[in-house]
């Protein structure tokens, strides 16, 4: 079977700056970069790890998924993203095994990287979300 990898760990924090003193500053991961995505309403902070990187969310609108959920749950761990070499193959594999996607279709971001989530009520209240790099 492929060798999956974590690729990152997100978690929603409602103060950047403050979460940015703890990632950063006390913990000392390294910031690669802070980045606006405007389609998501969101603002992510990049740290990182050795072997995967930690994304600091921050919602910028109040409609968006982010959002909500900061309102409903308050800041803290999101979602993991499993790295997998073949997404379609990994979704297949899931939907065989009845586990339900929030995603029917791979979806794609700017840089290429195609992803898709499984429903938490099918993973025992983890978001999980599967990526595959170009
Ligand atoms: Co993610």
């Amino acid at each position: 079977m492929a060798r999956i990898a974590i690729d990152h760990i997100a978690i929603v924090v409602s103060d950047m700056e403050a979460a940015l003193g703890f990632w950063q500053g006390a913990l000392g991961l390294e910031l690669q970069r802070i980045e606006s995505i405007a389609a998501e309403e969101v603002e992510v902070a990049f740290l990182e790890t050795d072997n995967a990187h930690i994304e600091l969310l921050l919602p910028t609108g109040d409609d968006s998924g982010i959002a909500r959920y900061l309102a409903s749950k308050g800041g803290g761990m999101h979602h993991i993203c499993l790295a997998v070499a073949d997404i379609e193959a990994a979704m297949q594999r899931l939907d065989d095994a009845g586990i339900e996607l929030i995603n029917e279709r791979p979806r794609q971001r700017e840089d290429g990287t195609r992803y898709a989530f499984v429903h938490p009520k099918s993973s025992g209240g983890v978001l999980v979300e599967l990526y595959q790099k170009t």
